[in-house]
């Protein structure tokens, strides 16, 4: 096989060629979790990003697939060469062909030139696989050849590259369900299932929501040059109570809604978007997710009471404890 490694100083080369890399911005991330599940999870990514194996993330729309993709990136002792994500589902298929595998000129009407693919702008770096579900059959098995040895050919040509680069692969689908339904190729499928995580969704790691919460609003604060954005207890209640379909992405921009809407420090209800105030039994989420801890359920059913009480002592009632403890639990727990 005429295998060609063109890439010496791959970084430099890329400049030098316009095809600059995914640009990877520097973005702040919570990699912290109360969540006990979610928290070994994030461990074992850290160590297992300092490996060269192949990372499948599942995972809800939503739940941090992409920036943890990123943050494999920048964990990886690839962390100084590119980063180049790959949409399966943006391009059409012959599109997203040229885009991966590039092409020489010549290869196809308007192919006035060579151009090198995204995989060659990843050498010596990560190259993030999104959606890869949506992958179109047809290009399942020129995947499966490049995953297996890194090998590929640019459309029109029938000289081998070959490139360095990790392979982080996401998708919001179940692989194995679409592998059952016959969409995705079962040898690909376990190519790429070397070390899987699921990122669970939102209403899975109800501990988390606060946290999060927190930690965003002292950004926001410093961002938007405010003292110290807080949550009221009733607008903390809503947030827990709230399902999160969209996961940390729509706490994530709720929160930047409300410290715009935000008429002082203190966040309401009012400054929440409808859908995660007006709750119905439908969209409260389970009391206590698998996991949490005792003390985290009592301060999540005194926010959600306190939300849903005109008054302390109607509070107190529906959670059967007089008004003196429910005062010394609010504070014991930093609660208003
Ligand atoms: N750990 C985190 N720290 C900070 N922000 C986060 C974190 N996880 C997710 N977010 C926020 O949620 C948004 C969505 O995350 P991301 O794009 O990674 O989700 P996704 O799982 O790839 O979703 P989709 O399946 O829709 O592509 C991010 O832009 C960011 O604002
Ligand atoms: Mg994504």
């Amino acid at each position: 096989m005429d295998v060609q490694r063109p890439y010496g100083a791959p970084a430099l080369e890329l400049r030098a060629n316009n095809m600059a890399p995914h640009e990877l911005i520097e973005e702040e991330l919570m990699l912290e979790s109360r969540n006990p599940e979610m928290a070994a999870m994030l461990e074992m990514l850290e160590r297992a990003a300092m490996g060269d194996s192949t990372i499948l993330v599942t995972g809800e729309s939503g739940t941090g697939k992409d920036v943890l993709a990123r943050q494999i990136h920048r964990w990886s002792a690839r962390c100084h060469g590119p980063f180049v994500a790959i949409n399966c589902t943006t391009l059409a298929e012959h599109l997203l062909e040229d885009e991966l595998f590039g092409h020489i000129r010549g290869s196809f009407t308007g192919a006035v030139n060579d151009k090198p693919g995204r995989l060659e702008a990843g050498n010596s770096g990560t190259v993030l696989f999104d959606e890869i579900a949506e992958l179109p059959t047809s290009l399942q098995i020129k995947f499966l050849r490049f995953v297996q040895d890194r090998c590929f050919e640019r459309i029109g040509s029938n000289r081998t590259l070959r490139v360095n680069v990790r392979v982080v692969v996401a998708s919001n689908r179940n692989l194995e369900a679409e592998v059952a339904a016959g969409r995705f190729r079962e040898d690909l499928f376990y190519r790429l299932n070397v070390i899987m995580f699921t990122l669970p969704p939102l209403r899975e790691r109800t501990q988390d929501i606060l946290v999060f919460a927190d930690w965003m609003l002292k950004r926001l604060s410093v961002a938007g040059g405010r003292r110290d954005l807080r949550l009221s207890p009733e607008a903390a209640a809503a947030l827990i109570g709230y399902r999160w379909p969209g996961n940390v992405r729509e706490l994530h921009n709720a929160l930047k809604r409300a410290a715009d809407l935000a008429r002082s420090e203190t966040i309401t209800p009012d400054d929440l978007p409808d859908s995660v105030i007006h709750r119905n039994s439908a969209t409260v989420a389970a009391p206590a997710a698998h996991g949490t801890r005792l003390k985290d359920f009592e301060r999540e059913q005194i926010l959600r009471a306190l939300a849903q009480s005109s008054t302390l002592g109607q509070a107190a009632a529906t959670l059967g404890i007089n008004v003196t403890t429910l005062w010394r639990k609010r504070r014991h727990y930093g609660i208003g």
